[in-house]
């Protein structure tokens, strides 16, 4: 696999960033992943729009214009065959010399830029979306900026190591009892043929899937509702779903062992990763 680092297309092996990269020490660093299928970058325009606001909130300067980090996304993707995948890009604070909780000078420490790919062959049609995950509730003890994509990546991961132990695919994370989003994705239920969904704000991350199905959903008549709901609304819910970048509309069929609707992925659930992905082909 060729990899990109700071202006390099190397072989993985190749590619190198220092132990004192702030990204490393800190976990002083922003990321995206944009999907890839039919060999297109999706909502490659969002991606970058996020994460030119996720650097501006943490002062961090920009490595390149949108133009090259395209570039390096096609570039990417054309070196290393991807036809259905993703590019994972990100951003560090750089390389101060040393350990120190201040933030360098920016004109002298560039930020580091890594991008790679990974290879995912018949991503849209995972046989995870004709069953639909499971999902436990868990606390969300994340930090209160979770609308800056960080690679502080510690507590979802935890998150998801908990529900690999409890048999099921991912965890919801709760807040004063609210739904905030799942692991590493934005979380819907459906009630009475209305979608309800936990409204922007720094509790949870602005995701590029959500925006682009909120859109689809109201071109196809749908009734949304952008507000906050309980586990136990959810668990009453007649059918639930997730959307990100990797996982599209995946729908979710049981939360707390309790099954959801048939316990089957829902009508609206369905059509909608049916119309996002029509869109995205
Ligand atoms: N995760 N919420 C969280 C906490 C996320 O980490 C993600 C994305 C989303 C969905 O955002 P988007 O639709 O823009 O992908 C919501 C990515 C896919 C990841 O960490 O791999």
């Amino acid at each position: 696999r060729i990899v990109y680092v700071n202006g390099d297309y190397l072989p993985e092996e190749e590619a190198v960033v220092s132990v004192f990269d702030r990204g490393f020490l800190m976990a002083d660093g922003v990321y995206e992943v944009t999907s890839v299928l039919g060999g297109k970058l999706i909502d490659f325009a969002g991606h970058t729009a996020r994460l030119n606001r996720s650097l501006r909130e943490l002062d961090m300067a920009s490595p390149c214009s949108d133009e090259e980090l395209l570039a390096i996304h096609r570039e990417l993707v054309a070196r290393n065959g991807i036809e259905d995948g993703l590019v994972y890009l990100q951003v560090t604070r750089g390389n101060p010399g040393d350990r120190d909780f201040v933030f360098p000078d920016p004109k002298v420490t560039k930020p580091t830029l890594v991008l790679f790919t990974q290879s995912k062959p018949g991503l849209a049609d995972s046989p995870a979306a004709k069953t639909g995950w499971k999902v436990i509730s868990i606390d969300d003890i994340r930090w209160g900026r979770r609308d800056i994509k960080t690679t502080q990546l510690l507590y979802p991961s935890m998150g998801k190591m908990m529900a690999k132990k409890a048999g099921v695919d991912d965890a919801w994370l709760i807040e004063d009892g609210l739904v905030t989003e799942g692991t590493s994705n934005n979380a819907y239920i459906v009630k009475g043929g209305r979608i309800i969904t936990r409204q922007l704000s720094n509790d949870i991350l602005h995701g590029i899937t959500r925006a682009a199905v909120l859109r689809f959903a109201a071109e196809a008549q749908m009734v949304v509702e952008e507000r906050s709901f309980t586990i136990d609304e959810a668990k009453a819910a007649d059918e639930a779903f997730v959307t990100s970048a990797s996982a599209f509309v995946m729908p979710v069929v049981e939360i707390d062992g309790v099954a959801l609707g048939s316990g089957k992925p829902g009508p609206v659930a369905t059509r909608l990763r049916e119309i996002y992905l029509e869109e995205s082909l």
